[in-house]
Parts: C-alpha cells; structure tokens; sequence
C-alpha cells in the first residue's frame, strides 16, 4: 500500500520537525509493508532528503519540467534535477496543473523525462464535477491515460492517482460503489488496452483519518494520494493505521 503526502505549495523549514513522528512510525517492523513518500515543495527537498536518509520513508517532488536534463526554463527543474537531489517519485498530471493549463502532450513529456531520468511516475488523473454530471468520466479517464501514456513502452515505473477534481479540498468523496466502478474501469483499461501486468492504482481527494475506513471495502485501491490531511503527521499516521486496522 502507498501512502503518498503531497504537500502542495505549503510548508517551510519548521515542519520538517513534524516528520520525527513519521520516521518514528516507520521504523516500526509491522510497517515495512507500506510505503511512505513525502512530496515537499521544491524548496524543502534537499532538507528532506537527508532528514529522511536511512530510513523507509521515500522522497518524490511535485512536478517536473518536460525537458529531461537542462535548458533556459527560468523558474523550472527538470527530472534530472529531481533524481540528483534524491528524489524516486514525481507527480505528473495534477488537476491543479491542468487547471492553470497544462496538456496532456506536456504531461506525456513530463512522464517520458522521469521514465528517462529512471523516477517513478505518479500520474494523476480524474475528472472534472461539470464532466462527471455529463456521464463523461470513463471517456475522460480513457482521454487522459492514452495522451499521456502515447508511446510509452517502459510503464513499469507508471504508478496511476485516480483524483476527482471535485473531491480535491472539498471534504466530499465519491460514493464506494461509484469509485469501485472508476477503479475497476481504469484497471481493465490498463491490464487489457495497454498492456500493464499489475498496475498500481491509488486514490486522492479529502482523504482523512476519519473517511479512510470507508474506502478500507474498496480492496481493489493500492494507496492514498493525500493533500491537507498529511501536512499533520498524526492525521497522517493515523490514516495510515485506519487502512489496516
Ligand atoms: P486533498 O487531500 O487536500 O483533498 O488533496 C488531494 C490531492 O490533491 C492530492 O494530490
């Protein structure tokens, strides 16, 4: 099971302190059958780094550029950078970066550097309250896993986000029997139209302590992709012992 933090644009040197509840938690020998990847913000990735060296908790960033190594893209880090600083993970895809106009073509790039630069990809995809009121959240889901998986044969390092935009910092989850169904639709996808053995399949979206247990039937679903609820290391924690228990 993945239990991913992505903190998004908030956090500074101070709340590296809350992580010394989480490397406590994680050296614990029943915990060894989980991972934990914290997704700082840029600025905080070389501290994290070495906060967490020796440890089981694993380092992924937030973004990338599409360019793989170098280049005049002022303000941007590419996947290379990301792998030097000890990064293992990205996130590619985020609604919040598809909202501020990033393509599926970008996001194919993106994914295409980190599967180059040798980072795991954690590609996220949902769709919009206005495209689920349209019945259109398979078509979308399909749209957005064939541009941004175009000609890509190396998916092994592809770990997929299922996040409904709409559920994003909302408080409001989907229905189990409705998220089953988006889980099994975007499984079937990749086991039969792309060709995946074992795809991992996380969910995100106002994952809280207290909703976990709901998704806790829903036996088909990898991991967690959480936002706020991850920046307080005890909620996080506590998610993370509510899947199991
Ligand atoms: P929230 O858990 O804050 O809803 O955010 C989910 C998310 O966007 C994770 O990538």
């Amino acid at each position: 099971m993945y239990f991913i933090a992505n903190w998004k644009m908030f956090g500074d040197i101070k709340s590296l302190n809350s992580l010394n509840k989480v490397l406590k938690f994680s050296r614990h020998k029943k915990n060894n059958k989980i991972r934990l990847i914290y997704c700082p913000p840029y600025t905080l990735l070389n501290l994290f780094h070495k906060k967490i060296k020796n440890s089981n908790i694993e380092l992924g960033a937030q973004n990338c550029h599409e360019e793989e190594v170098s280049g005049p893209f002022t303000g941007s880090i590419s996947s290379k950078m990301l792998k030097k600083i000890g990064a293992k993970y990205v996130i590619v895809g985020h609604s919040e970066n598809r909202a501020i106009g990033e393509s599926n073509l970008t996001i194919n790039k993106k994914i295409k550097s980190s599967i180059n630069t040798g980072l795991k990809i954690i590609f996220c995809i949902g769709e919009t309250l206005q495209q689920r009121k349209k019945k259109q959240t398979h078509k979308v889901l399909l749209d957005q896993i064939s541009k941004g998986l175009k000609g890509i044969k190396k998916m092994n390092n592809v770990i997929f986000a299922y996040e409904p935009v709409w559920s994003i910092g909302t408080g409001i989850t989907p229905k189990a029997n409705d998220l089953k169904k988006n889980i099994a639709f975007l499984r079937n996808s990749l086991l039969k139209k792309f060709r995946l053995k074992n795809p991992k399949i996380l969910y995100g979206g106002s994952v809280n302590p207290k909703n976990v247990r709901n998704f806790k039937e829903i036996n088909i679903i990898d991991g967690f992709l959480v936002g706020g609820a991850s920046q307080d290391s005890k909620k996080f924690i506590d998610i993370v012992k509510k899947t199991f228990n």
